[in-house]
């Protein structure tokens, strides 16, 4: 039976606390985008109130002010030269912690943060995590001229795209720019589709992730489990 939504909610709150948890004084913390993430956010202002020194990046303007509001400190990306950790939620993570993010619109800067991280906890309910990629969508973001052209090219790559609808209009990301969810079924390579979006002129930056990720905490109904990112193999 599907965790009913104040379970799940009880199951994000248990992972995203255990990830602020690995917070130490003076870090410098990527804060990402969505529900799961706002978990963190708040157990990163308690642990500030407890003598906790952070400052922190955040993912987006809903993250930004979530984050003043509670107190914690902001930096610009522009003004420093690396974040110490990223946490995370994401859509869809499998077993070798490829992932899709991106259903809150916030992928392109979530990835540009992760990149930068010596480290990135992606926090979960137990739900998110998968055999396989592809029964969510890989949201893209991309320049609103170049639509129709990345369109043609998701679909040549054997995807399906599905331009975002806001309140009023097509959804815009906090760049401005239009959100194409591209459907591709099962994935059976992530990294080689990764590779293909990425070269995709006008795509500005997709969901997926493929290699950003070092550790999960997933709540599930017994508590929170954590794993580290499992050694590649010896075909990568
Ligand atoms: C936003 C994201 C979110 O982290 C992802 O959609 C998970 O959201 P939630 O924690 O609300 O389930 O990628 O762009």
């Amino acid at each position: 039976m599907a965790a009913q939504p104040d379970a799940i909610d009880r199951r994000k709150r248990a992972a995203a606390e255990a990830a602020a948890a690995e917070i130490g004084d003076g870090m410098t913390v990527g804060l990402g985008t969505g529900s799961t993430a706002a978990f963190a956010i708040a157990a990163i202002a308690r642990r500030m109130r407890d003598g906790l020194s952070v400052r922190a990046v955040a993912t987006s303007e809903r993250t930004a002010a979530a984050a003043l509001s509670m107190g914690i400190p902001l930096v610009a990306m522009d003004d420093v030269d690396s974040l110490d950790l990223a946490i995370d939620g994401v859509d869809e993570i499998d077993p070798l912690f490829r992932a899709i993010k991106g259903a809150g619109g916030a992928m392109l800067r979530e990835k540009i943060v992760a990149s930068a991280a010596s480290r990135m906890i992606a926090i979960a309910d137990a739900s998110k995590f998968v055999d396989r990629l592809g029964a969510r969508p890989v949201p893209i973001e991309v320049l609103p001229l170049a639509r129709a052209f990345v369109a043609r090219r998701v679909t040549l790559l054997g995807g399906t795209a599905h331009l975002r609808a806001g309140t009023d209009g097509p959804a815009r990301s906090d760049q401005g720019n239009v959100i194409l969810d591209c459907a591709f079924g099962p994935v059976s390579d992530p990294a080689a589709l990764a590779v293909a979006l990425s070269a995709i002129p006008g795509a500005l930056g997709h969901g997926l992730f493929v290699e950003e990720i070092d550790a999960l905490y997933l709540g599930d109904g017994d508590g929170v489990i954590r794993r580290d990112r499992p050694p590649p193999t010896a075909d990568g």
